[in-house]
């Protein structure tokens, strides 16, 4: 975990509770004192204290610790807004709905941003009875490869995971699909147009 609550989240919340520094921490059993410390940068809650503070504060660990109040800035998870990470180091790919704070091989991995296809990623779509034939214009060696193509719909995301020397190719049930995502291990996911 290279992601640690901050104390300028800490006073965020607690006053958007209305809670003075004080209250704070008789709720959760430390000196006011120690808040102070925390919210000024002069020192971090310990691990053990992460839930005790989350709960005193009105949200979970995983808010606190992405720094969000996630139900007031994301009422709805919408599927469409499936988000992807990507862990530089070992490949690892993680799909969630809504905030997370998602960490692989000891580094916190921000969400990809995906581009629209370029040339060097031009994203083929070709109808074949109930399915999206996808084929994707690139190499595919060890060192610069599509490393996966993703179909997302309002109700899923359909996932083929490609390696390098196979074939930058993927089939998926047309059903809803909005949009079509491919991932290069070099350049980032690329958006195919619509
Ligand atoms: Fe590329």
């Amino acid at each position: 975990m290279d992601r640690y609550v901050t104390g300028a989240v800490i006073r965020r919340l607690r006053e958007s509770k209305k809670l003075t520094q004080e209250e704070l921490a008789q709720k959760i059993h430390v000196s006011d004192k120690a808040v102070s410390k925390w919210e000024t940068g002069q020192g971090f809650p310990d691990i053990s204290l992460l839930e005790p503070l989350a709960s005193a504060l009105g949200i979970s660990v995983i808010e606190l610790l992405s720094g969000e109040d996630i139900r007031n800035t994301n009422p709805h998870s919408n599927i469409l807004r499936s988000k992807f990470y990507v862990c530089p180091v070992c490949g690892n790919v993680i799909r969630s709905v809504g905030e997370a704070v998602i960490s692989c091989c000891g580094i916190s991995l921000p969400p990809v941003e995906a581009e629209p296809a370029d040339d060097e990623h031009s994203i083929n779509i070709e109808v074949v009875e109930d399915e999206y034939y996808v084929t994707v214009d690139h190499p595919m060696t060890k060192e610069h490869y599509i490393s996966f193509i993703a179909a997302v719909s309002d109700t899923g995301v359909q996932f083929v995971k490609l390696y390098p020397e196979g074939s930058a190719e993927a089939r998926f049930k047309r059903g809803r699909v909005k949009k079509l995502y491919a991932y290069c291990n070099r350049h980032g996911m690329f958006e195919a147009k619509s």
